[in-house]
């Protein structure tokens, strides 16, 4: 390991790559707490595969807005779900396989949860990052952060605020470092995340139109 660099590339993720994505969030996401609220009970593995497969599935997928990584052209080793501005409704079908995967039972306290978070994202038109995940071995090498900064020069090209909630510390620093800002505290009570917002209009300006002499 010691002197070599890797290289990361990126690029976006298709249908037969929603197995591997699926695996690799539930790997990395699991002990999440707001996750653990949401997938809870028995076989919680498999129905995490099977919530991540029908997120997946629901639109970032079709619309080209889950972005992978891989390390020297290897396995994906990271995996960021995004939703854009206006994105199309939700594939019905996944949307049931999604609440299929949470259990009945738990339904109506997860959509509450839903709620609770969907309250805090801006009114206006953005960019939603839904989820983010590196592979455990390959965490804190710069992944995630060639992750971020890909889909942010696109995001900055369409001049768009881009929106995130952050349920750790650690990675309140590194969506900090990129730009987003800390707006409030979701579901103080618990669990809880950072909503954070990285507004447009903190982007290098539009070029300045001639002004009459
Ligand atoms: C959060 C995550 C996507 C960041 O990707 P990454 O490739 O590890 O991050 P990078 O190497 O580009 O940047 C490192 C920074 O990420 C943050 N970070 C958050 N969780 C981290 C982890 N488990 N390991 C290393 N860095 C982590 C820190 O700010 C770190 O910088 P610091 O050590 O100077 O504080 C990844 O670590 C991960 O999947 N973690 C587990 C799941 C998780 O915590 N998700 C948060 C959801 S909001």
């Amino acid at each position: 390991m010691g002197g070599t660099t890797m290289t990361v590339s990126i690029s976006q993720a298709y249908s037969g790559d929603v197995h591997e994505c699926a695996l690799l969030l539930s790997r990395a996401l699991g002990e999440d707490d707001v996750l653990k609220a949401i997938i809870r009970g028995e076989n919680r593995i498999s129905r995490l595969i099977e919530f991540y497969s029908a997120l997946l599935r629901s639109g970032p997928l079709q619309h080209g807005t889950v972005d992978i990584a891989r390390v020297d052209g290897g396995a994906i080793a990271g995996v960021a779900i995004w939703k854009a501005p206006h994105p199309p409704e939700s594939h019905p079908i996944q949307r049931f396989r999604e609440a299929m995967a949470v259990g009945w039972r738990h339904l109506a306290d997860v959509r509450a949860l839903d709620h609770e978070f969907d309250a805090h994202r801006p009114e206006e038109p953005h960019w939603y990052l839904t989820d983010i995940a590196v592979a455990p071995g390959h965490q804190g090498l710069g992944i995630g952060s060639a992750l971020l900064s890909d889909r942010l020069t696109k995001i900055d090209a369409g001049r768009s605020p881009a929106y995130l909630e952050a349920t750790t510390e650690a990675s309140r620093r590194l969506y900090e470092r990129h730009g987003f800002r800390f707006v409030d505290t979701i579901n103080p009570a618990g669990p809880s995340a950072f909503a954070m917002l990285r507004q447009a209009s903190a982007l290098s300006p539009e070029p300045l139109v001639d002004e009459e002499r």
